[in-house]
């Protein structure tokens, strides 16, 4: 029987851990992790994203401050915004939720923001903290897969990591922290000449390309891991990954399903980067 990781169950538990040691952490020392989710214009898919980060916020008790600013906001603004947050000591995280619009800078808006409050791991000083091995603060989606495999006793080392898609926020970062797990890691992207070849060896294959159903059963190994971080919405409303889940479960150990895999486990580092931050600048 094919194992269905279930991200949302495990990611429940983590969020109770973390909610229990904001309650100690606030009893003891009278203190609360602070995030502050930052949303421009109105991208539909990321006030969804937002809504549920800030949900989650309040189910454990965290301190949070919502912005939700106009498509309108000028690079100054929202860079004095992100000043006063990095000030501020109520505030242990700062969230700037991506894509921006097209006139703001995202390279120099997410530089701006004090690293030791990128709950998102996205600031140079963090992303290169991968590289030699010091490991500040580390992106939540990579995080969360790799929480993932340790909870489902999958092992890495030693095995043949494939990963489809090269961003900062995925694929890059992944690929280190599989590395720094003795994985032998291979990244595959938009311009891999036969895709196929590659995905067909993989003992872990993950796949981060934003393609509905894009990877099919003759494109994995029997027996292997697919962990699938697409969320994609079909035209009838339906959410899938980028894996034709019901064809590729019957080749595989283990599988994990869109929505309900890594998505809620993305959700829950950010709270579990929070908290440490928290910690970090507070204790
Ligand atoms: N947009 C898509 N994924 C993310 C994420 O993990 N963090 C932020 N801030 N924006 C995103």
């Amino acid at each position: 029987m094919t194992i269905i990781i279930d991200g949302k169950e495990i990611s429940k538990k983590i969020l109770a851990e973390i909610k229990a040691e904001t309650k100690l952490l606030y009893n003891r020392y009278e203190v609360k992790p602070g995030l502050a989710v930052i949303i421009v214009g109105n991208n539909p898919a990321s006030k969804i994203y937002v809504k549920r980060k800030r949900q989650t916020c309040q189910s454990l008790d965290f301190y949070s401050e919502d912005y939700d600013l106009d498509e309108s906001i000028t690079e100054k603004e929202l860079l004095n915004l992100i000043s006063d947050l990095n000030n501020e000591p109520s505030i242990h995280g700062i969230l700037v939720q991506l894509p921006l619009p097209k006139h703001l800078n995202e390279k120099k808006i997410l530089n701006f923001i004090n690293y030791q409050k990128d709950v998102d791991g996205f600031h140079p000083i963090n992303q290169a903290s991968l590289l030699t091995n010091e490991s500040l603060i580390l992106p939540c989606t990579p995080l969360g897969i790799l929480e993932l495999l340790k909870i489902y006793n999958i092992e890495i080392e030693g095995k043949h990591s494939v990963i489809i898609g090269r961003s900062n926020i995925v694929g890059k970062p992944l690929s280190l922290m599989l590395l720094r797990e003795n994985a032998t890691v291979t990244i595959c992207h938009s311009k891999t000449f036969n895709l196929e070849h590659y995905t067909k060896q993989a003992d872990i294959l993950i796949s981060a390309v934003g393609k509905p159903q894009f990877i099919k059963e003759n494109m994995v190994k029997e027996n292997s891991v697919v962990i699938d971080v697409g969320i994609n919405r079909l035209e009838d409303g339906k959410l899938v990954g980028d894996v034709d889940f019901e064809n590729v479960k019957n080749k595989v150990y283990a599988i994990t399903p869109v929505p309900g895999g890594v998505g809620p486990m993305t959700i829950a580092m950010l709270m579990k980067n929070t908290l440490l931050a928290c910690k970090k600048l507070s204790l």
